[in-house]
């Protein structure tokens, strides 16, 4: 694991840009995409560049059960906030929130992944060590599923929401063995709040109680960190 140490989310989003941007050249066309507050920053680096994606395919980590595309709080419509509008990709997939058959759309997502594996895999991290919606105790050979969200998770997210209880309890969330089978995966973590998890899943030993560790068994992994969520390591 390569940790690159940063000062800001501002210098992090830069060196996540030119990451992607090597990759790009490289010959990577699909890119995993993320949403929370951490990829921020990499994202307004994209809308600012000249880089063209016109030719890539993005597939995201995942999506609330119940919320579509007009809805502010669903992730489709923070990507199209965020990236999107200003950056199109040929083709971009999310888990739809709004299905009627959430058997058909897990398989749906699982098949789009076998037939466009992930080149570029950008990860952030929950204060639990969740990547993706992967909650503490999911196996780590999950594909695509449902996922009930945590306590913790809820209370973490629902600084987007009004109030708590207008967090979703559920959502669709990639999963671990397809987050692992990227070529090349960049976390960002940035603040006192990730310092835990970004410990454990560093140093830590692997285990699903703390999904992110697993990551310590990937090839390839970037780990773009500030002074505070470094600080225990
Ligand atoms: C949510 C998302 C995760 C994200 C996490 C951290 O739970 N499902 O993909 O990594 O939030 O978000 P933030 O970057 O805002 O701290």
């Amino acid at each position: 694991m390569d940790i690159i140490k940063v000062t800001n989310s501002q210098e992090g989003g830069k060196v996540a840009f030119n990451l992607m941007k090597q990759a790009l050249k490289e010959g990577a066309r699909t890119f995993g995409l993320a949403t929370g507050s951490s990829p921020i920053s990499l994202y307004e680096e994209l809308v600012a560049s000249e880089l063209d994606f016109s030719d890539c395919r993005s597939i995201n980590l995942d999506e609330y059960v119940g919320l579509g595309p007009d809805d502010d709080q669903s992730y489709a419509y923070f990507m199209n906030q965020h990236l999107f509008a200003h950056k199109p990709f040929k083709e971009s997939f999310l888990p739809n929130g709004l299905t009627e058959d959430l058997d058909a759309e897990l398989l749906r997502y699982d098949a789009l992944l076998e037939q466009y594996p992930i080149d570029f895999q950008i990860l952030g991290i929950g204060t639990n060590g969740h990547i993706g919606f992967n909650e503490p105790g999911t196996p780590i050979d999950t594909k695509t599923q449902q996922v009930a969200l945590t306590e913790e998770t809820i209370q973490a997210n629902a600084r987007f929401f009004e109030t708590p209880n207008q967090v979703p309890r559920s959502a669709i969330s990639m999963g671990i063995s397809s987050i692992m089978a990227a070529k090349t995966v960049v976390l960002l973590a940035y603040g006192a709040q990730k310092a835990d998890a970004v410990y454990g899943m560093v140093r830590g030993e692997v285990t699903t109680a703390l999904p992110a560790s697993v990551l310590q068994n990937h090839p390839r992994v970037y780990l773009i960190v500030d002074e505070a969520a470094a600080s225990r390591l």
